[in-house]
């Protein structure tokens, strides 16, 4: 998802801002990673894997949600809306969503100018006569959409539970940001993964195979490959735990003796029990879902769940905000 990737054997420039993250990351106590940095080319690989995992529900779980709400769905939006899709990945969940509402136009947002045109010929390819307007930039800020489909009401889709990757206010500035892309009147489809059995939810995020720890590991990796790391990547593991009082699953790499080791000459050490916090993963009942996006500007107006109620899709719109009393 992120350039630039290295494909095995072949050297390429690091992008800056990994390089003073993960500096930055390792000076800190806590140690901490962004998540993004997981999304090279090995790691989007092992993504996908880990979606069809079958510990790992939230995928399949949201596009049986999304398959089984698409008549509703075309009832609820309107019929020439133009889907606007934030961070569009090589997601097989756009077709349910265009096959059910039928847009005038999709503009599949990305960061990563290579992913979204793939993804745009791929989609144009499965669908001839959509309008494919695929829109390079970072969605986390309020952007002006392509002039083409100003005038269209609009529907943001965000699926995955994505959301939950970030901590509540960056999530509710993401949710305002989307809310100042589409503008007042747009609706927004988002999913969002419920709090459930702490063993469920911990299995989702260590499966039996190792894929997700295998995805983890691929950041030590990708510091050794893409930073000149040294570090002894048989000296950490994966580790996921469900952290209550915050709602949310945490990845964290913990090293397992002391170790010592240099990225890009930079030397570290880490005592054995220490971590290097990787990732979270927060998810939310079906009232705090609600009270976020209201903090984010929108509106609930429908939601579902699956029949053991392990995700949630909600559909939102933004209405003008009233004074509160
Ligand atoms: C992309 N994101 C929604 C996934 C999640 O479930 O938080 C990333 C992931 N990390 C480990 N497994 C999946």
């Amino acid at each position: 998802m992120l350039k630039p990737e290295i494909e095995d054997g072949q050297a390429s420039l690091a992008d800056p801002q990994f390089r003073a993250d993960v500096l930055a990351g390792l000076e800190r106590r806590p140690r901490a990673i962004p998540a993004r940095w997981f999304y090279d080319h090995r790691g989007s690989q092992l993504f996908e894997q880990i979606t069809e995992l079958p510990e790992y529900y939230p995928t399949r779980t949201e596009t049986a949600i999304l398959q089984r709400i698409a008549p509703e769905l075309a009832r609820l939006v309107p019929a020439d809306a133009a889907l606007v899709e934030f961070g569009s990945g090589s997601s097989t969940k756009t077709p349910l969503v265009i096959d059910a509402m039928k847009p005038s136009a999709y503009v599949p947002i990305d960061i990563s100018g290579d992913f979204l045109r793939e993804s745009s010929r791929a989609l144009s390819a499965a669908y001839p006569d959509l309008f494919v307007l695929p829109f390079e930039a970072d969605f986390t800020r309020a952007l002006t959409l392509p002039k083409t489909i100003a005038a269209a009401p609009k529907l943001g889709f965000f699926p995955g539970s994505t959301i939950g990757n970030l901590i509540p206010h960056a999530a509710v500035d993401l949710l305002r940001a989307m809310r100042g892309s589409l503008g007042l009147g747009a609706h927004l489809l988002i999913g969002m993964d419920r709090i459930k059995d702490a063993d469920v939810l911990t299995r989702a995020y260590d499966d039996a195979a190792g894929v997700t720890a295998a995805f983890n590991m691929n950041l030590l990796g990708r510091i050794n490959r893409e930073l000149d790391g040294t570090v002894p990547l048989d000296s950490f593991a994966h580790r996921a735990r469900w952290n209550d009082d915050r709602a949310r699953i945490e990845m964290h790499l913990e090293a397992l003796r002391d170790v010592a080791f240099e990225v890009e000459g930079r030397p570290f050490a880490i005592e054995a029990g220490a971590t290097i916090h990787t990732e979270n993963s927060h998810k939310y009942g079906p009232r705090d879902a609600r009270i976020l996006l209201r903090a984010g500007g929108w509106t609930p107006v429908a939601e579902w769940t699956d029949p053991d109620g392990l995700f949630g899709v909600y559909l939102a719109e933004a209405q003008a905000e009233r004074p509160a009393p």
